[in-house]
């Protein structure tokens, strides 16, 4: 992923955080421990992330080189980079006060106003990168710029937290989303349907009715109800821990629900074991792809393959070589050589040994360069020009929408919006929450 596209994306979650704190803060009658909870590990986030991560990158990196480039950036950068030392300040200056409210010293008013005043400010900030710094980046950077940026920005090594910084980052934010009030969510607020076009004729493959699921007392899936048709594209967007992962693998089986029902092709499947599921053709390729790096490309793609008549898997392997021919000139190597994007072909490929009447597709293009994404967006299309049915998630929520027939905007646990992909694209919402503003 360029730096960006991972900027954008930063800035995206950070809006989306912004707007949850002030929620939560203007409905507070009073403070409670799980309210003081939530807003120490939003604060934690901001602290860690922003500014010890996303501003000194910036600073170091993108506003730097801009500023050799281009004359006209300098004013508009030093008042960012002012906002940047503020930062910290700002910030212990909000954990006092919410001290002060959570032992009954400060009134939670006064606290809602203080936090409305510093997430303004860091939205204006948001705001000012995406309309004036990013474009004068795009027009004014080279190309050694740009690789010297996208390097430090893909890596997000960082000597206070090493190499599993964004990792880290990403469980805080699941932390975030679960202790945010149920009320709440992170983002668009709304429960909705937009108005689909033509009714759907094809009949109904999957049908999801009421689907809980928890981990230990976090309710993960709080109620989904969703379906897909057969031969659509179906896509599943939402923030970081919004359940997307979780709702595939209930799906497929590797995940205990709680509550509601999984229909498909007619038969209720709720109870019935993964395996089981995959002989009817529920095929997933997991978040963060987990192929097996000590065994060859081949034996990776026929584990795919285990549910299915030995005498077919010899052509299947061959249809999967022709689609990724670099998978055929690796074949017998250890599929930990490959690189990220290979492995997701890979992923892709084992999946599809399956012979899948329904692929289950998490976050396919995650971590992968822009070229890579591309391509695999690529394949996802020719899967679904071949009447492929697909059900998608993915956080790059433009690309996913985009090719779908179909969209569903999950928030903590809980479907807000669905439409056609069209349609959420264009909704006002779904582009302030999941497409920058
Ligand atoms: N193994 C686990 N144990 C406890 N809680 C978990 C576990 N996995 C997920 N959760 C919690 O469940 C919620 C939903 O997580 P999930 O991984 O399904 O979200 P997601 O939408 O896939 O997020 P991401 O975009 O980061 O992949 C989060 O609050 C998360 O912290
Ligand atoms: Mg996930």
């Amino acid at each position: 992923m360029d730096a960006l596209t991972i900027i954008s994306q930063e800035h995206s979650n950070m809006w989306r955080l912004a707007t949850t704190l002030d929620q939560v803060a203007s409905d507070l009658q009073a403070i409670s421990p799980s309210e003081t909870a939530f807003f120490e590990a939003a604060l934690d986030y901001i602290t860690q992330f922003v500014d010890r991560m996303h501003h000194p990158k910036e600073d170091d990196f993108l506003f730097r080189l801009l500023r050799l480039r281009s004359l006209e950036a300098a004013e508009v950068l030093d008042a960012l980079e002012a906002d940047h030392r503020q930062g910290p300040e700002n910030l212990a200056q909000l954990r006092a006060k919410l001290a002060a409210a959570a032992q009954g010293q400060l009134p939670v008013a006064a606290l809602a106003v203080a936090v409305k005043h510093y997430t303004d400010g860091l939205k204006g900030h948001i705001k000012t990168e995406e309309k004036h710094v990013l474009p004068l980046a795009r027009k004014a950077l080279l190309p050694q710029d740009w690789a010297e940026i996208n390097q430090a920005f893909r890596t997000h090594s960082d000597p206070v937290f090493g190499d599993q910084a964004k990792a880290e980052f990403r469980e805080l934010f699941h932390r975030i989303a679960s202790l945010a009030p149920d009320s709440v969510g992170l983002g668009a607020s709304s429960v909705g349907s937009l108005q689909t076009a033509a009714a759907p004729t094809q009949p109904v493959l999957l049908k999801v009715e009421g689907l809980e699921s928890c981990y230990g007392r976090i309710k993960a899936l709080k109620g989904i109800t969703l379906e897909v048709r057969k031969g659509e594209t179906v896509a599943l967007v939402g923030a970081n821990g919004a359940g997307k992962t979780t709702f595939l693998r209930a799906v497929s089986g590797v995940q205990s629900i709680s509550a509601g029902s999984i229909h498909f092709d007619g038969e209720d499947i709720s109870k019935l074991r993964s395996d089981k599921r995959m002989r009817r053709g529920i095929c997933q390729s997991p978040e963060g792809r987990q192929v097996f790096g000590p065994l060859s490309i081949e034996d990776n793609l026929r584990l795919g393959a285990y549910t299915q008549p030995k005498h077919q898997v010899a052509g299947d392997m061959e249809k999967i070589f022709t689609m990724f021919p670099i998978l055929k000139e690796k074949r017998a190597l250890p599929a930990g050589t490959l690189s990220g994007g290979q492995q997701q072909m890979l992923a892709i490929g084992r999946a599809l040994m399956g012979r899948p009447s329904l692929l289950l597709l998490d976050e396919p293009s995650m971590g992968l360069a822009p070229l890579l994404v591309e391509e695999v967006f690529n394949v996802i299309k020719t899967l679904k020009s071949q009447g492929m049915t697909i059900l998608l998630v993915e956080q790059n929520a433009f690309a996913a929408l985009a090719i779908a027939d179909r969209g569903y905007v999950l928030e903590t646990g809980t479907v807000t919006l669905t439409g056609t992909g069209e349609d959420l694209i264009h909704n006002e919402e779904v582009r302030a929450a999941y497409l920058g503003m």
